[in-house]
């Protein structure tokens, strides 16, 4: 007959066998929770992509200077910008600037015009595709100028109002 202290050397045994396997199945299985769902299922909007258009996205005008025509420019300066603005050497400012020798200007330089901030800020000379951004959409050039004209949405109107431009000066800048 096995005696007490054998019964109790029995029980102690398999505790003891039985805590150390499951420390070892522990370690080796490591249970572990995710943080989050392995699929993440959400209702949120997919986020916008693409960045915001460009405020003014047109082709460039230079290359379309040298075949201007520098007559129907005139007639459309005088239809479309000259309730504005004269052009002629020594003319006067009336609600824009004189515009003679604009092209390679000084921005917002003219004697005696009061011009916006917005245009006094903008820096640089009038090059022929600043002119052609502000006369495409004026607006959109430049927000909050003063010069309140829709704008010229057709290209060859615009080569011919800036190929005209060009003539009016004491020396033409050279074409592109
Ligand atoms: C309703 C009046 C108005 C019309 C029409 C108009 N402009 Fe202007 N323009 C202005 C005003 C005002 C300014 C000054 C804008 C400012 O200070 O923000 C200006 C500025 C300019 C400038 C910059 C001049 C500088 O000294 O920096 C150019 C170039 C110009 N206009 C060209 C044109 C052309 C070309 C047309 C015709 C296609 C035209 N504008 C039609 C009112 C007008």
């Amino acid at each position: 007959m096995a005696s007490f202290n054998t019964i109790a050397g029995c029980v102690l045994a398999s505790a003891l066998f039985a805590m150390v396997v499951g420390k070892v199945s522990n370690a080796v299985v490591h249970p572990h929770k995710l943080d989050k769902p392995a699929l993440a299922v959400t209702d949120e909007a997919p986020a916008a992509t693409g960045a915001a258009p460009a405020a003014i996205e047109i082709p460039p005008i230079g290359p379309k200077l040298a075949g201007a025509n520098v007559e129907a420019g005139k007639a459309l300066f005088q239809k479309q910008c000259f309730s504005c603005h004269t052009v002629d050497k020594g003319g006067a400012n009336k609600v824009g600037p004189n515009l003679w020798g604009v092209v390679n200007r000084a921005k917002a330089s003219h004697a005696g015009f009061s011009y916006s901030s917005v245009m006094t800020a903008k820096g640089g000379a009038w090059n022929y595709e600043d002119i052609d951004h502000l006369i495409f959409k004026p607006t959109a050039y430049m927000r909050g100028t003063k010069m309140a004209f829709a704008g010229l949405p057709k290209e060859q109107d615009r080569a011919d109002v800036i190929a005209y431009l060009r003539t009016m000066a004491d020396t033409p800048a050279p074409l592109p």
